[in-house]
């Protein structure tokens, strides 16, 4: 090669470096000297007016979109949208559900995003509303409803901060939670997720959960999200993103006081709701939206949307994602179409129907978050954590928090609590040896399922290991041979659901549940009647035929917290976080209406 080609390749080479280097600062800041941006010392506003400064219109709508993994469509993508966020939603875990398989998920996206200019870090969101719930082998800790039955808020604070730790042994630092709805119709398929019908317990335990999570940004600490903005509960017939027809000064009440305290605990994030209210969706709810929850109440946080929620809204996805953001929402749940959401919100801005400023201000609030939580300096997991996944001191404090949950509710001639030195248990039903049933929904899967889904204790576990050497427990799911037992437990309910998929016009029991009870009662002995489920069911005539009745909610993996009730190991505590209706007709019934009879009021529950 003659020597002038040679000088002429190298100066191809070399001049697009140098006109590089020459006119982006940022990149020569970024090799030689820190910037402010990097500077952990120095104080976030000035952290991010800095990132900020720098930022081209891009690299903030990247901040503003947040895809659901599952969508990817290529790990590249991360970098090359700028991506703000990732989330794992109810189905959309790695292949590997194993903490390690978690963190090898979360460890290659967030170097995806520090290799960008600017290394702006990824927050990864997940729905860890009972534990780390879609990890195989953590602690699975009782659905809010039981955790608001303890009434405890020191206990959901240690439940809260224990899930935060078992999501960064993961990576994952940001969590859907807490749910802070006041669900007040218990047809809704999501009343498991609040801590109950009554604002006062869902303010005190909600801050609990959001201290917890958030532990003020300490580095095992997650981003907390309250849910969903705001009168989910409220909805007609108790319909999933259905619409709230109650009165504003209803809304202020009831629905609106757990967000006061959770922007009082400094919650990081607020999710609006699918629902409406009088008629119009919470996402396109400026008044809402904006006007109160972030000028009235100062919310400084970012406001995540829902699931592909903004669709809902009228007219197309430009004017959605326009209707949206103009109503104060700053990241975008998208969850798949992110690429055809990033070139729209762009052109909104272009077109000036969205303003820069609006743009600036998703976009601090999104970095100000960043900062806060430390996720510069701490990008990727930190390993040491990793193995704390599911640790014996986690499992004991569910199993604590098992023990709180539990509410008594009958208990004819004393017969609980048990002694371990009884001669035979007969153990039935089918959630009685279920792990799967006994967590509920938002376990492993979006839905849960039944079976073997992760280690843990089932009931009938726990009541084994609780009796003496030579008691016996025989166990049988439909109830059969139970005759010459002591006594009869028998473990029913509802099996696993969320969301719109467990809302119902009927909270009967099942005729399979019924049979069960029968077959043991017709031998004559006593019969303990454990229920699993998200909500209150409907137990009336067969109340009376039962000895005693114990309603445990979804208590998650330790099941050992039952048998530590029933053999007396714990003296129950729990207070009905919902009010218990006669009949299914009475649904709504809450506390404090007028004509108030239930079959047990608010706050009952009774002790040995
Ligand atoms: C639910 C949210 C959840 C989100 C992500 C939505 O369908 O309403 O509660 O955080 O999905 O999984
Ligand atoms: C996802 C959930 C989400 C739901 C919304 C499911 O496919 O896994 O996270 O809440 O869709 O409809």
């Amino acid at each position: 090669m003659k020597a002038h080609t040679i000088i002429g390749i190298l100066l191809l080479v070399l001049m697009p470096a140098g006109i590089l280097m020459h006119c982006n600062k940022d990149v020569v800041s970024k090799t030689n000297d820190k910037s402010v941006y990097e500077n952990p010392e120095a104080a976030i506003e000035e952290r991010v007016n800095d990132l900020l400064d720098r930022m081209t219109l891009a690299e903030k709508v990247g901040q503003m979109t947040q895809v659901d993994y599952e969508f990817l469509q290529s790990e590249g993508d991360i970098a090359k949208y700028y991506l703000g966020s990732i989330l794992s939603g109810g189905n959309s875990e790695p292949p590997d559900i194993t903490p390690e398989g978690w963190a090898g998920l979360y460890d290659r996206f967030q170097r995806q995003a520090l290799k960008t200019r600017l290394g702006i870090p990824l927050l990864y969101g997940v729905d860890a509303v009972h534990g780390h719930n879609n990890v195989y082998g953590a602690v699975v800790f009782p659905h809010n409803i039981g955790l608001g039955a303890s009434g405890n808020a020191e206990l959901v604070e240690e439940v809260s901060r224990i899930t935060a730790k078992e999501m960064k042994g993961t990576g994952v630092n940001w969590n859907f939670a807490p749910c802070v709805a006041v669900p007040r119709n218990e047809r809704w398929g999501r009343t498991y997720e609040g801590f109950g019908e009554s604002p006062e317990l869902v303010k005190t335990l909600g801050a609990a959960a959001v201290r917890g999570l958030q532990d003020d940004y300490g580095r095992e600490s997650v981003v907390a999200s309250a849910k969903h903005f705001v009168g989910d509960g409220a909805t007609t017939n108790g319909e999933d993103q259905g619409n709230a027809e109650i009165s504003a000064q209803e809304l202020r009440d009831i629905h609106l006081p757990p967000y006061i305290t959770a922007i009082e605990e400094n919650v990081g994030t607020i999710m609006a709701s699918y629902s409406s209210w009088n008629g119009e969706k919470l996402h396109g709810n400026k008044f809402l939206l904006t006007d109160v929850l972030k000028e009235e109440l100062g919310f400084e946080g970012f406001i995540i949307s829902d699931y592909r929620a903004i669709d809902q809204l009228p007219g197309d996805y430009k004017e959605q994602i326009a209707a949206s953001i103009n109503a104060g929402i700053d990241m975008v749940m998208v969850p798949d179409r992110y690429r055809e959401f990033i070139a729209l919100l762009t052109e909104n801005v272009e077109e000036e129907i969205i303003s820069m400023s609006r743009i600036d201000d998703a976009v601090r609030r999104i970095l100000r978050i960043k900062f806060k939580l430390g996720v510069f300096e701490h990008p990727l997991t930190d390993k040491s954590l990793t193995a704390l996944v599911g640790s014996e001191e986690h499992r004991a404090v569910g199993r604590q928090a098992v023990r709180e949950s539990v509410v008594l509710l009958k208990n004819s001639n004393d017969v609980l609590p048990l002694s371990t030195d009884i001669n035979r248990i007969h153990v039935a039903g089918k959630n009685a040896d279920d792990i799967g049933n006994q967590c509920g929904g938002w376990t492993i899967a979006w839905q849960g399922s039944s079976g073997d889904i992760t280690p843990g204790t089932t009931i009938l576990e726990g009541i084994r290991e609780a009796v003496s050497d030579g008691a016996e427990v025989t166990y049988s799911r439909d109830g059969s041979g139970a005759a010459g037992a002591d006594i009869g437990i028998v473990v029913i309910g509802e099996t696993p659901y969320a969301e719109f998929e467990g809302d119902r016009e009927s909270l009967a029991l099942d005729t399979e549940d019924i049979a069960t009870i029968n077959r043991v009662k017709d031998t004559g002995i006593p019969v303990v009647v454990v229920l699993i489920s998200g909500r209150p069911m409907i137990v009336e005539p067969e109340l009376e035929n039962w000895d005693a009745f114990l309603a445990a909610w979804l208590p998650g993996t330790e099941g050992a917290g039952i048998a530590d009730v029933i053999f007396g190991e714990y003296n129950p505590t729990g207070k009905l976080p919902h009010t218990w209706p006669r009949t299914i007709d009475q649904i709504p019934i809450n506390y404090g209406d007028p004509d108030y009879d239930p079959l047990f009021p608010y706050g009952f529950g009774l002790s040995y």
